[in-house]
């Protein structure tokens, strides 16, 4: 075990803090109520907190548009409270890692200032700058991806919203600069990065035209009236080629080293994980990103053993296939970014059954997991009714999109933006049953609306108090995970490939060798491993499940329940 690495072994958690916990009553999420809530953390068994940013920004998205990078926003408090955080993150042995946005800056930022004010100063070309839009590119939130600025009578490119400028990241100052804000972290003791949106960070040189017969907003709406596969593949195909030109340049990999050498300048394995799936990024699998996410496994609209068996095969190849260092693989079910985990994959008959189900999956995989606040205590998509409520831009960029240029009724286009926003997946964390509840005291108001569910019990004090809930299985399940050798480093190795209701799979690692079992249907099912050579006939040590069964040892042949999420040792004679 000792030859793996801290980040191989931890589980991580996302905290998104504006809605984590809000210590000083103003309705929004800060370093205080993160502090006070680091117990809560620790007793949930993970290992490392990633931060989603916590720099100052005018949250046009949400803090993804920074404004200062060696700070801490003030709503969020001091550099002083950051410091104290993460000396009482590491004093209860979790790690931290921040968000660090490479492809553009807030237009707020002082180097844009600099930049937008004239053709000749000092940062002039810190930005990508044209004298006319040179093509029909598109921004991915909010239309056109060149924005015109009176100061220097020209455009800057944008590939998310205007108020998000790509930097110019073939001009070496720009790098400097940002190296510089890295380190500024990296001295204060933080452990590494989530590296936002990288293969952004630079465009197609001769700036080739996307040929997709629309522009975002109809390409959007395109998207939500199609049904038929023919038009599902139209859709998919045209977005592929809206954007193909505007992201995935190879000049990022020696970006990537460049940022790797910093860190591995620094003791104590500092880590950089990319927020992308393609595995290329992980270099030689020594010199460029330690992780980068799996995202394929949770793009799908229903997650089969056969997806994840496909799934996993592509990876884990591609990963042992690296040539200096084999890859290690990182596994999520939900972000800022997606639909929860627990609306995603319920099927509205077996909510809490598949919530269990897809939380074990993510937990038991090969890889390390990254769990989404909220997950633990079953959080659902949370639809707002009013467009006066909705604070991520792209959504209310796509509602008065539609109403105003393409005419869709206020009311089916508020239900839309409910669904495409990402709001519905950041409301605020469920504490207990009070008012707002508890995230902020009971007088506050909320920066977004809490989902009033947490009165049915969606919240952590009601959780906590009843031994069978959603909360204390992913306690118990994380206990389980950080005392298996196998689960944290072992190898996978499926069995049974062609069953369509369960996935079974084998983790070995050199001390021990663990079963698990994943019965993705709502029938009990018979589990034969006789012929297995992993298994044959080895007795089997129950490790947990979710059913109501007892401990003890078992062999092969055995029944599993519905849904049931069976973890065994296997007994070596
Ligand atoms: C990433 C973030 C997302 C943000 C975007 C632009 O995809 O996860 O929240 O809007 O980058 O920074």
């Amino acid at each position: 075990m000792s030859n793996f690495k801290w980040w191989q072994t931890a589980v991580f958690y996302q905290i998104y803090p504006r809605s984590f916990a809000d210590g000083n009553g103003d309705g929004i999420g800060d370093f205080k109520g993160i502090t006070e809530k680091l117990d809560y953390l620790s007793s949930l068994g993970v290992d490392a907190l990633w931060l989603s940013p916590h720099f100052p920004s005018p949250n046009w998205d949400c803090g993804y548009d920074i404004s200062d990078y060696c700070n801490v926003a003030a709503e969020y408090g001091t550099m002083q409270d950051f410091n104290h955080f993460l000396f009482e993150a590491h004093k209860r042995n979790m790690r931290v890692i921040l968000d660090l946005v490479l492809n553009h800056t807030s237009d707020e930022h002082a180097w844009f200032k600099e930049s937008k004010s004239s053709h000749d100063n000092p940062k002039a070309d810190w930005y990508v700058w044209a004298d006319t839009p040179p093509n029909n590119w598109q921004s991915c939130f909010d239309g056109d991806a060149w924005t015109y600025v009176p100061e220097r009578n020209q455009y800057y490119y944008h590939y998310f919203m205007k108020q998000q400028p790509d930097l110019n990241w073939h001009n070496p100052e720009v790098k400097q600069a940002m190296w510089d804000a890295a380190r500024f972290w990296l001295d204060l003791g933080v452990d590494g990065f989530r590296l936002d949106a990288i293969g952004t960070i630079y465009e197609d040189p001769k700036l080739t035209p996307h040929n997709v017969p629309m522009n975002l907003a109809e390409l959007r709406r395109f998207s939500e009236l199609a049904k038929t596969p023919k038009e599902i593949k139209l859709k998919d195909k045209y977005w592929y080629d809206m954007f193909k030109n505007q992201w995935g340049q190879p000049a990022v990999h020696d970006l990537m080293k460049e940022l790797r050498a910093i860190l591995d300048e620094y003791d104590g394995d500092r880590v950089l994980i990319g927020e992308d799936d393609n595995i290329s990024f992980m270099g030689n699998g020594a010199d460029e990103l330690h992780l980068v996410f799996n995202f394929p496994l949770m793009r799908a609209d229903r997650l089969t053993p056969d997806h994840v068996r496909k799934n996993q095969k592509e990876r884990l190849a591609q990963l042992d296939a690296l040539k200096k260092e084999r890859g290690w693989g990182c596994n999520t079910l939900g972000n800022h970014d997606s639909s929860r985990l627990y609306t995603r994959y319920g099927n509205k008959l077996h909510d809490t059954e598949l919530a269990r189900l897809h939380a074990a999956l993510v937990l038991t995989l090969k890889g390390t997991p990254f769990l989404y606040n909220g997950e633990e205590i079953g959080m659902t998509d949370y639809m707002l009714t009013d467009i006066s409520q909705v604070k991520d831009t792209m959504g209310s960029w796509y509602y008065h999109a539609i109403v105003t240029e393409m005419g869709v009724h206020p009311e089916e286009a508020m239900l839309r933006t409910a669904e495409m926003t990402r709001d519905k997946n950041r409301t605020p964390m469920q504490w207990s049953n009070n008012p707002n509840g508890g995230f902020s005291p009971p007088l506050a108001t909320p920066w977004l609306p809490v989902n009033p569910n947490y009165k049915n019990g969606i919240n952590v004090l009601d959780l906590e108090k009843n031994p069978s809930s959603l909360l204390n299985y992913y306690k118990h399940l994380l206990h389980v995970r950080r005392s298996s050798v196998a689960l944290q480093t072992g190898e996978y190795i499926p069995l049974q490939t062609t069953a369509k209701e369960y996935l079974a799979f084998v983790r070995q690692a050199a001390e021990q060798t663990v079963l698990v079992i994943l019965n993705f249907s709502e029938h009990p099912l018979e589990m034969d491993f006789t012929r297995s050579k992993e298994i044959k006939k080895r007795n089997l040590h129950l490790l947990f499940s979710s059913a109501e069964r007892r401990g003890g040892e078992l062999t092969s042949p055995f029944k599993i329940a519905p849904y049931e999420v069976f973890i065994a040792k296997v007994i070596h004679e």
